[in-house]
């Protein structure tokens, strides 16, 4: 069964030139892109977006990162698109977590910086999908 994922292309990647490095490894994985679009976010949807994370101590500063400069956002599909692109971006901490041959793995140091943001589960692609794209 076919499946949704939101991925973002953190201003990071974007700054780095890796935008199509990541799109690569997606579809050579297999899985599609249904919707893309470069942007620089507003604060407030980067609040949505990370409502989970509100408590943390690093909020403030993911908040200053991900709206720091244009970011892509992406919505990847295919079956069992949520996994398929958390295998392919490893995991969040790019040296301790992620392995080689990972995206996080292959190109990032600090768990701040970690190039790419994968939904972690149905729940949080639909809610993640409808905020970066409310008219899909
Ligand atoms: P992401 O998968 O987008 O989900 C939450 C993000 O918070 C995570 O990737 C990291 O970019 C960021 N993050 C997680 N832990 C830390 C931390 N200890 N310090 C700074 N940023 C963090």
């Amino acid at each position: 069964m076919s499946e949704r994922t939101l991925v973002l292309v953190k201003p990071d990647g974007v700054s780095r030139g890796l935008v199509g490095e990541v799109i690569a490894r997606i579809e050579r994985k297999g899985l599609s892109l249904a919707a893309l679009e470069l942007r620089t976010v507003e604060r407030s949807v980067a609040e949505q977006h990370y409502a989970e994370h509100a408590e943390k101590g690093f909020f403030g500063d993911l908040l200053d990162f991900i709206t720091g400069g244009p970011l892509v956002a992406i919505v990847v599909e295919g079956p069992r698109a949520i996994s398929a692109f958390r295998q392919l971006a490893g995991g969040t901490d790019p040296v301790d977590k992620a392995t080689p041959g990972t995206i996080r793995g292959d190109f990032g140091l600090e768990v701040q910086f970690n190039l790419v943001h994968g939904s972690d589960s149905t729940e949080s692609a639909e809610r993640e999908i409808k905020i970066w794209f409310p008219n899909l």
